[in-house]
Parts: C-alpha cells; structure tokens; sequence
C-alpha cells in the first residue's frame, strides 16, 4: 500500500472522527437512551390521561370526542438538526432545554368543539402546568394551517427523583388533520420552491375544509338534540 495521499484523509476524516474516544461515545449513548427513555414516559402519561377522558366520556353514553393519536419522540437526528437550524450547541442537555416539542402528541379528533373539550379537560388536571398555547383554528396561519397547539409540563417519577417534562400536543379535527399530513407530504417532496397558484390552491383546499368543519359540526348539534 502506497503513502496516504491528501484525498484520503479528507475522505477518512468523518468516518473516524478522533476527538470522540469509545468512552465518550458510551456516554453520549446512554445520554440518548435516557432522553428517549424520559420522553416517552412523558407521552405515556399525557396519552394515557387522554385515554381515560376519552373512554369516560364513552362509557357516560356520550359521544366520545377522539379519534386517534399519534405520538412520537424526536429522533437524535431531528434533534441535531433543529440544533443547528436554531444555530445552538450541539447538545442534548442544550436541546432539553431550548425544545418544547422533543415529545409530540397528534390528537384528531372529530368535531371542531372536541379540541377545545379536550384541550380544556387536560389543562384543568392538577398535575399539568401549561407552558405555552397557540390557537391555530381562531388565528390560521397564512397558508391555511389549522391546529391548537399546547406545550404541557407534566412532572415523572422516577427512581430517586422527579422531573418535569414538556410535551407538545396538537389537536386537531380528522378534516384539518388530512390537509397538514398532505400539505406536509408536498413540502417535504419540493421544498420552499414550491409555486405561487400551488401554495393558493393549498389555502383554497384548507378553507374548503374549515368551512366544512363549521358544516359538520352544526350538524352534529342537530342531531344532538334528537338524540
Ligand atoms: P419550531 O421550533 O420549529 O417547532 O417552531 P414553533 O414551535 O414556532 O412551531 P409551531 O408551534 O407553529 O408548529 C410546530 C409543529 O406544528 C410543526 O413541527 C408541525 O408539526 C406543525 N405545523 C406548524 N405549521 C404547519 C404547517 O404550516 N403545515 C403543517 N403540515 N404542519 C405545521
Ligand atoms: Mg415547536
């Protein structure tokens, strides 16, 4: 085998990155698996809150207002890149501090006044501090976009300590639901690029759907009084 030329250590430098020893890799491993581990026990207790309003309110012969959820927790390669979009220190301990949405919680629901039933039956729970609250349906954002979004702090016990921990929900009808999925489907395949009569039309289809909503939901009042 022939000298190392220049090109090679370029093209072997990422590969064998020599400030990071095995010890420290260890390290940050674990550090991942606890973040991973305290995060979903955070969606775990804020689901299963959920689940019990839902399945009250099924049981007491009403409607019940949930759908589905989702949920998910941030993988460490959207969390570096949020890092450094944010042009933050790329570190966890920086991300657990600076992100609010490390776990994520999609509630849809079925009716426009489902979000705002959920939504205010969660933050009257005693154990739930409410960090910070966007109201995507009464304020659309200019492309269309409609949610209600809320950051929940909600406290983990674990072994020897306690922890609160932020988790963002999103709620949702199944109607906005379907056009932030495709919205982001398109965004996600052609990036900010994407035309001017494209991005009008998205807004068409997503007022369409709030009125739609609106539609839906007097006639769920309608019928609610036959009932
Ligand atoms: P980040 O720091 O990037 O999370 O910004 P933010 O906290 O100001 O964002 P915001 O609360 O407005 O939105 C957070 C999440 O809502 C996003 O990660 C998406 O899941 C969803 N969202 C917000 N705006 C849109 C949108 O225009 N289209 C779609 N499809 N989803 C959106
Ligand atoms: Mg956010």
């Amino acid at each position: 085998m022939g000298k190392s030329t220049k090109s090679d250590k370029v093209f072997f430098e990422p590969i064998i990155d020599k400030a990071v020893s095995p010890r420290d890799m260890e390290g940050k491993i674990e550090e991942i698996e606890e973040l991973i581990m305290i995060y979903s026990c955070a969606i775990k207790e804020v689901s299963t809150k959920l689940e019990i309003l839902d399945y009250e309110f099924k049981i007491k012969g009403k409607r019940n207002p949930i759908e589905y959820m989702k949920s998910r927790v941030k993988s460490p390669k959207s969390i570096m890149d949020k890092l450094t979009r944010k042009k933050l220190k790329p570190s966890i301990k920086v991300a657990r501090k600076n992100f609010n949405d490390i776990a994520g919680i999609r509630v849809v629901c079925s009716f426009v006044s489902d979000i705002y039933k959920v939504a205010d039956m969660l933050k009257r729970q005693e154990d739930i501090n409410l960090i910070e609250e966007k109201d995507y349906i009464k304020n659309p954002k200019t492309n269309g976009y409609r949610s209600l979004h809320m950051v929940l702090e909600i406290p983990i016990f674990f072994s020897d300590h306690v922890e609160p921990i932020r988790v963002e929900v999103q709620i949702r009808t199944i109607a906005m639901d379907f056009w932030a999925s495709l919205e982001h489907k398109l965004y996600y395949k052609k990036g900010e690029g994407i035309a001017i009569h494209i991005k009008n039309d998205l807004k068409d289809c997503a007022d369409i759907i709030a009125a739609t909503d609106i539609k839906m939901q007097n006639i769920e009042i309608e019928v609610d009084k036959i009932r």
